[in-house]
């Protein structure tokens, strides 16, 4: 059997992205849930790379600092390598050739900052590589409007000839619409040769890594046939062009899926979300980081669910819901917020003006009007009553408050953790709740109404 050549990968992205005008490095800004450089890393999935490397500069910190606090399968061995002053693209992959050294096999180039690549298409580009036994093969695509980008030309048997960047293009160079994505296969002990060579004979003074083509054969232009995928974002409204382009890909999957979008423009979904056929997503809702919604269940309008796990036929409407289990058949809102490790048990009604803490309600469960609980465990078939707070704080530290099974807290209690309520309790109405209750009994922690009969103001006397 054949021995398959290697893989390694080299991210670019030491650049600052002037064009961004911003503090953070370029690859660092979020698109969805992601960062653009974890974008383009999750863009590897299809590929068994022996070896990647990110390579930084401008403040490099924070992109290792960033992509070591991955879980490891998002981003397993990274090595990292300094580009101390950024010359250009060229320079940048002339910092691998120490680390590289030896290494014989083919090398991924990709820009930091074009993160919609699909996995397939990488694949495409290194089976083509290897297929023709190129000494590099180059992402390419054909472009509406191709400004900005470095253009492609090539011979007529699409044997690529020259890239020139849009800067340096006579006005008839602009003419072609054919453009480099920033996506390159190399074999690698040809570009280590070439990559010295590289001069900085341009408009930017900048070493290009496109100018290795120029020692380079043969070297291939593959067609990329979404030129979607291809975008660099280099400013803030390439970020927002990406972002539509992201959601449209995942709102039609969902949609494939069985997920029915009310207004889908007016929704947007990260790609961390999973979701079951039959969920109903209404108009304004938003759905971030590890979200998952089961079957049948209706969220919105005008919601946000972060990082929670909805159960089936759950309804959510006009709420919030961040870091919470959710479990079947429970209906939230409108206006509830669930926050900081709230579980629900199944059957539970959540809302009208309730937020929920640290906090864990048993099945059938019911807090529906005008409260507050925070580090709260209440049991199952409990029913809050309208107003009902648990005072949790003391003002130095958090305590928690049990209620146990079948307990009703009257309208307007307050209860003052640390506080035990039995099971079967009936709290009345207005009382505040200082010391523990034991099961099956009446609460009432108020002062006693009274009433005297015939009392009258006392007139003024006259003056
Ligand atoms: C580059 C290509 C251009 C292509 C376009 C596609 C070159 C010379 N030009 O242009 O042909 O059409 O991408 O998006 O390569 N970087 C470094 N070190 C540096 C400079 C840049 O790591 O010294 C990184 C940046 O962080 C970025 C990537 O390389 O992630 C691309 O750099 P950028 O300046 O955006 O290149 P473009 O001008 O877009
Ligand atoms: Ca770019």
């Amino acid at each position: 059997m054949a021995q398959t050549t290697m893989v390694a990968v080299a991210i670019l992205a030491a650049g600052r992205g002037t064009r961004m005008k911003s503090d953070l490095p370029k690859v660092l800004h979020r698109l969805g849930g992601k960062s653009l450089v974890e974008w383009v890393l999750g863009s590897l999935s299809e590929i068994e790379t022996a070896r990647r490397l990110v390579i930084v500069g401008y403040r490099g910190e924070l992109i290792t600092q960033a992509l070591t606090n991955l879980e490891d399968d998002a981003a397993p061995n990274i090595e990292f390598v300094e580009q101390t002053v950024q010359l250009g693209t060229g320079h940048a992959a002339q910092q691998l050739l120490t680390h590289l050294k030896g290494f014989q096999g083919d090398l991924l180039i990709l820009n930091g900052d074009v993160p919609l690549l699909r996995p397939q298409t990488l694949k495409r580009l290194l089976e083509t590589h290897r297929e023709h036994h190129n000494a590099a093969t180059i992402l390419t695509a054909q472009l509406p409007n191709p400004k900005g980008y470095g253009r492609v030309f090539c011979d007529s048997q699409n044997r690529l000839q020259q890239i020139v960047e849009d800067r340096d293009c006579t006005p008839a160079q602009k003419q072609n619409r054919r453009i480099n994505a920033g996506v390159y296969c190399f074999r690698w002990a040809d570009l280590a040769e070439a990559l010295p060579k590289l001069t900085a004979d341009n408009d930017q003074r900048e070493y290009y890594l496109t100018d290795t083509v120029n020692f380079l054969n043969p070297v291939m232009a593959v067609d990329v046939e979404d030129y979607q995928e291809i975008l660099g974002i280099n400013d803030r409204k390439q970020l927002a062009a990406a972002y539509d382009i992201l959601q449209t890909r995942i709102k039609d999957h969902w949609m494939a899926a069985g997920v029915t979008l009310i207004d889908p423009s007016s929704i947007t979904i990260d790609d961390t979300v999973g979701l079951e056929a039959d969920v109903v997503i209404e108009p304004q809702t938003h759905l971030r980081g590890k979200t998952t919604i089961q079957a049948g269940s209706r969220i919105g309008p005008s919601s946000l669910i972060e990082h929670s796990q909805i159960g089936q036929q759950v309804t959510v409407m006009y709420s919030v819901v961040t870091d919470s289990t959710v479990a079947a058949g429970t209906r939230i809102g409108p206006y509830a917020h669930l926050r900081g490790h709230v579980e629900t048990g199944s059957g539970c009604r959540i809302g009208n003006f309730v937020e929920l803490k640290n906090t864990k309600l048993g099945d059938r469960t019911n807090v529906a009007h005008l409260s507050y609980l925070g580090d709260t465990t209440a049991g199952n078939q409990v029913n809050v009553g309208a107003g009902t707070i648990t005072a949790n704080y003391d003002g130095v530290k958090k305590h928690r408050t049990q209620i146990g099974d079948r307990t009703k807290t009257g309208s307007n209690s307050v209860l003052v953790a640390p506080i035990t309520i039995g099971e079967g309790v009936n709290i009345a109405a207005g009382s505040t709740v200082t010391e523990d209750v034991p099961d099956d009994c009446l609460v009432i922690a108020r002062a006693r109404q009274v009433i005297k009969p015939g009392w009258k103001l006392k007139a003024k006397p006259e003056a």
